[in-house]
């Protein structure tokens, strides 16, 4: 077997749910299943990757042959996340983080009542956000990750995508359309339009979610060239 497309690279993916603690017993969580995460990982991993799988709550187990890394809250899986992201060459951001977090995680057991209960809840830490603040704060000729974020859109899909791309400061942005049959969370398959900077860069026929991640690398790896050798 010869030399593979991503020899020598570390790639960095986030995959499945994130889960915010209400009290010992209960959590705020979603959907996510992690396959489409699960998909970049193995693939990335079959390109000759070095692979971190920095993983939530998911429906199915990881591959093998990756470097797993179990967290729970959106808080957690920043820190391990942002400290791993000097020594990556392509991040993936496949996860469902939670947009929100109870403000007051309770130590004890909420008791029941007669009376109505309000969870009071605050906003997490935009992962993504953040990782492309910290690329924009580097200094010029420094290693800097190429960053994938996803993004589930049931309307305006293009609009919402570009603008999520700017606003977070993404390399690309792969949009499902989660209203269109055999997309979205727990399948097999997916339905993406990927989007650049310059707008549509690949709109892409239902795949398994295998074939999307050999896809979505192979336009990581064009990004990664185009930006040049890194150290
Ligand atoms: O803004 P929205 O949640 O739709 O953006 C989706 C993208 O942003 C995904 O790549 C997801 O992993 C990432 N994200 C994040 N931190 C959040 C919310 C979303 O990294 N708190």
């Amino acid at each position: 077997t010869g030399p593979k497309p991503l020899d020598g690279k570390r790639v960095l993916v986030t995959a499945g749910g994130t889960v915010e603690r209400i009290d010992p017993v209960r959590y705020i969580t979603n959907d996510s299943s992690g396959k489409m995460g699960f998909a970049i990982a193995e693939a990335a991993r079959d390109r000759g990757a070095k692979v971190t799988l920095v993983v939530g709550k998911a429906d199915v187990s990881p591959p093998n042959g990756v470097e797993v890394v179990a967290v729970r809250s959106a808080a957690e899986m920043r820190d391990a996340v942002m400290c791993r992201l000097p020594d990556s060459d392509i991040v993936v951001k496949a996860a469902a983080v939670a947009d929100y977090r109870p403000a007051r995680p309770r130590a004890e057991k909420i008791k029941k009542s007669a009376e109505a209960l309000t969870l009071e809840l605050v906003p997490n830490p935009d992962i993504l956000q953040e990782i492309g603040e910290w690329k924009a704060s580097r200094e010029d000729g420094a290693r800097k990750p190429f960053v994938i974020g996803f993004a589930a859109e049931t309307t305006d899909v293009e609009k919402h995508a570009t603008d999520k791309l700017r606003r977070k400061k993404s390399d690309l942005i792969v949009a499902n359309d989660v209203t269109a049959e055999g997309a979205g969370f727990g399948t097999d398959t997916n339905v993406v339009s990927v989007y650049g900077p310059n707008g549509l860069v690949a709109s892409l026929p239902l795949l398994s979610k295998k074939d999307v991640a050999g896809r979505i690398l192979d336009l990581a790896q064009d990004g990664l060239r185009a930006s040049g050798p890194s150290s």
